[in-house]
């Protein structure tokens, strides 16, 4: 399923990252998710707190 529509990042995509402890910002910088128009940063982030919850809570810190 695709989060990031703008920057045609999957939710595979966006695991896998999570899964080798990657933040929600290194995942940003390296594919470019959420930097367009944003509006899948909340959903990501709903993901994140699922898959990694401690690299959640610092990427929102
Ligand atoms: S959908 Fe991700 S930046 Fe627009």
């Amino acid at each position: 399923m695709i989060i990031c529509v703008c920057k045609n990042v999957n939710s595979r995509q966006l695991k896998e990252c999570l899964q080798r402890g990657m933040s929600l910002d290194d995942i940003s910088e390296e594919m470019g998710l959420g930097t367009g128009c944003g509006r899948c940063l909340e959903y990501a982030f709903t993901i994140a707190e699922k898959e990694a919850p401690l690299i959640a809570r610092e990427s929102a810190a």
